[in-house]
């Protein structure tokens, strides 16, 4: 009997019978933004070989965990997730379970051997190959695929928008890392750098913008030094032919591209290497009022013989020019920072020299960290981890309470001003209330009254914390200058 034969649609029916046949897939993201936006892609991936995601691990035919490496508390967060695992194997013995990202490009087979309950170890550039490595478990096996690609970038996939608020999203324009500094496992996880082709980011753009989205958010470990010249491993500029030089794109390049092409969404970027960072991508950011305030140029430290030692290729002077040259041209840019304490043979003095650089640039916020050593890095091979845990944990919590002061004091110059909000959620204290973030990437909190998600919103500021700004809607805000 066709499958029509009663008046249906037989599209419906066969959606119906995908649906059916369709295996679920629930993904848990560690680490940072590009590891989250990775989830996307494999979301995407997975989809097209008839995995739907699901929000419920027990419901799930397929668990993939992608995770961190960057320090040692990251991955032993994976380790105690796992050890709860095996009660969902338990329940299903035909679960699949995937260990993906960078802890699995780190381990590569010594996880397979380490964590019985593992069936799939893919690293950051073999996610394409995931329903292959799914199908080899179900005949039977455990998989790996830890290759990493000198020209991979996904650019061609269209990320499945995962845990979205509908309203900003994550477009990866590069991946990997090109820099070594000393501390850092990113180059060993996640490969040579490459740069994204700018048509597929624009592409995924619009898809962006017709799906209503506001905000889009341009990550890699080091934008600054993205740069376009057809594909393949980074190389600079200065390197390209005449021809290849002509056609490139760098970063501002993109940014004015973005910028210019959507008028109506926000931009946003991270991180940017204060090495890189320049004044092409500064004047652009001035140009363009969608262009969001807000440059996240992690410092690490403030003591010049500590950068060096953490190969970061500038010293403290660099540093506060790159500040000073921002400022010269937004005085009101918001900037933030990433600093580790304890790093090896960090002394006193220089620990200080961090508290100094972090009070001289006033840094509006900052991620901090105790110094982890990483096997196999630079740092570990020729340093010595030797401050002691209470040193790095004091000085640390020193850190803490200057960037709590300086946050809560540049929070209070917004009181009595009028900032624009870009709605995001629902404030989680209350459901009377919108939660959103200002061009400065401050966390804002306002009365829903009429007010929709995704609208942007003038806000008086009445009040601020150290992480949030409160006040009431004025009005509409546009991005037009
Ligand atoms: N690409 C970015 C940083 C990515 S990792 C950049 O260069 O700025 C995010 C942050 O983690 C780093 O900025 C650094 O502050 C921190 N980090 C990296 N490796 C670390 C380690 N071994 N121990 C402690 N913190 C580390
Ligand atoms: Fe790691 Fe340095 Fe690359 Fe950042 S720039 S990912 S800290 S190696
Ligand atoms: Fe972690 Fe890998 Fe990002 S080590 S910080 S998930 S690039």
């Amino acid at each position: 009997m066709p499958i029509f034969a009663f008046g249906m649609d037989p599209v419906m029916i066969m959606d119906t019978e995908t649906q059916v046949s369709q295996r679920k897939l629930y993904i848990e993201s560690y680490g940072c933004a590009m590891n989250f936006s990775d989830s996307e892609i494999i979301a995407s991936i997975m989809g097209e070989n008839g995995f739907a995601t699901t929000n419920d691990e027990y419901d799930a035919d397929v668990i993939f965990l992608n995770t961190c490496a960057i320090r040692d508390n990251a991955e032993q967060r994976i380790r105690e997730r796992l050890k709860h695992l095996r009660n969902n194997k338990k329940k299903n013995g035909d679960l699949i379970i995937g260990v993906l990202g960078c802890m699995a490009e780190r381990l590569k087979d010594k996880l397979l051997e380490e964590e019985k309950l593992v069936d799939v170890v893919a690293g950051p550039d073999s996610y394409r190959d995931l329903p292959k490595l799914v199908a080899e478990v179900d005949d039977g096996g455990r998989s790996i695929n830890v290759l990493l690609s000198r020209e991979e970038t996904y650019g061609d996939l269209n990320p499945v928008r995962l845990n979205s608020n509908g309203v900003s999203a994550f477009i990866s324009i590069m991946r990997g890392c090109d820099n070594m500094c000393s501390f850092c496992v990113v180059p060993f996880t996640r490969g040579r750098e490459r740069s994204r082709d700018p048509k597929s980011i624009l592409r995924e753009a619009k898809e962006l913008e017709n799906a209503g989205y506001k905000e889009i958010v341009l990550l890699g470990q080091n934008v600054n030094s993205y740069l376009w010249f057809g594909g393949g491993p980074k190389k600079e500029y200065k390197t390209l032919t005449e021809e290849e030089q002509a056609n490139s794109v760098d970063f501002a390049d993109l940014l004015e591209m973005c910028a210019a092409e959507f008028p109506q969404m926000r931009i946003r970027y991270s991180t940017s290497h204060p090495r890189d960072i320049n004044e092409k991508v500064v004047h652009t950011m001035a140009r363009h009022k969608n262009i969001c305030n807000n440059i996240h140029l992690p410092a690490q430290s403030g003591n010049t013989r500590i950068l060096e030692l953490m190969n970061r290729n500038y010293s403290r002077e660099w540093y506060m020019d790159k500040i000073t040259m921002i400022r010269s041209i937004i005085p009101d840019c918001n900037i933030s920072s990433d600093i580790i304490s304890g790093f090896c043979s960090e002394t006193e003095e220089e620990h200080k020299d961090t508290l100094s650089l972090m009070e001289w640039a006033q840094f509006d916020f900052s991620y901090m960290y105790m110094y982890s050593e990483r096997p196999a890095t630079p740092a570990a091979k020729k340093l010595t981890d030797d401050i002691d845990e209470a040193t790095k944990s004091r000085r640390l919590r020193e850190i803490v309470l200057l960037q709590n002061r300086l946050s809560k004091e540049k929070n209070d110059l917004f009181v009595g001003k009028v900032v624009e909000v870009l709605v995001e959620n629902e404030s989680k204290r209350s459901t009377e209330e919108w939660k959103g973030r200002c061009d400065e990437n401050i966390v804002c909190v306002f009365p829903k009254e009429h007010y929709k998600k995704g609208d942007l919103v003038k806000m008086l500021v009445e009040s601020a914390s150290i992480t949030t700004l409160k006040g009431k809607p004025v009005g509409y805000a546009t991005l037009q200058a």
